[in-house]
């Protein structure tokens, strides 16, 4: 094997996710070499040297590493549901970042029978929800600030994350039906797999016994 296949870039989601996927990172060994919460750098080499990280947008993890961009990936079941990529494996549930993805409704509001205008960034995972259930709705993309979609009348109801529920809460809002339960978790690009099997199968090991011993 050449020292190219002995390499790996694991693309990371900033924000939350990155907080509570470092400490699990560190536990398998890999350490970025400067902080990546501080730095404006897009791409940080690690205490090992086989492994690099980049760190972007949850919603383009898995667009690079189904193209290869990068080898693996760390990533909401949110983004991963929204983009639906089949040229992805998904080996890990890492157990962090643990939320719902849910419709909510303004407090009260009573089902009308009339065809709903659900707001949502989450449109593909909506669509087929809806349909999976014979609802007709109408989808309106939004990229945030959901919200204050059903105050402002431009939506009935919404599809979003709820974590804590204060959210929905603060805007006259309440929880209905749960689409998904979500966490973060491990991707990897088919060909690395087979390519890089051994490099990427010892992180994969490394990073289920640190996720196991949170659990234990
Ligand atoms: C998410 C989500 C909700 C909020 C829910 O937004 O879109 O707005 O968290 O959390 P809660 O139930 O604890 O109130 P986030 O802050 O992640 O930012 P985003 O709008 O960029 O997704």
């Amino acid at each position: 094997m050449n020292s190219a296949s002995e390499s790996v870039i694991i693309a990371l989601t900033r924000g939350r996710i990155l907080e509570e996927t470092l400490p699990l990172l560190r536990e398998a060994g890999i350490e970025p070499l400067e902080d990546m919460k501080r730095s404006r750098k897009l791409v940080f080499a690690t205490s090992r040297e086989q492994v690099n990280l980049l760190v972007m947008r949850g919603s383009d993890v898995p667009v690079y590493v189904e193209n290869g961009a990068a080898d693996m990936g760390v990533a909401g079941k949110d983004m991963l549901l929204e983009y639906g990529g089949e040229g992805l494996y998904e080996p890990l549930d890492l157990g962090i970042a643990r939320c719902r993805l849910m419709t909510a409704a303004p407090r009260q509001a009573p089902e009308t029978g009339a065809r709903l205008r659900v707001a949502t960034k989450f449109t593909n995972i909506a669509k087929r929800w809806f349909a999976e259930k014979g609802r007709q709705v109408e989808l309106i993309k939004l990229n945030g600030a959901l919200e204050v979609a059903p105050a402002m009348g431009l939506a009935d109801a919404i599809v979003d994350i709820v974590d804590t529920g204060n959210t929905l809460r603060a805007n006259g809002l309440e929880p209905r039906e749960t689409i998904a339960e979500i966490s973060s978790r491990v991707i990897v690009n088919k060909a690395s797999m087979k390519i890089k099997s051994r490099l990427i199968r010892a992180i994969l090991e490394q990073l289920a016994a640190a996720v196991n011993r949170r659990s234990d």
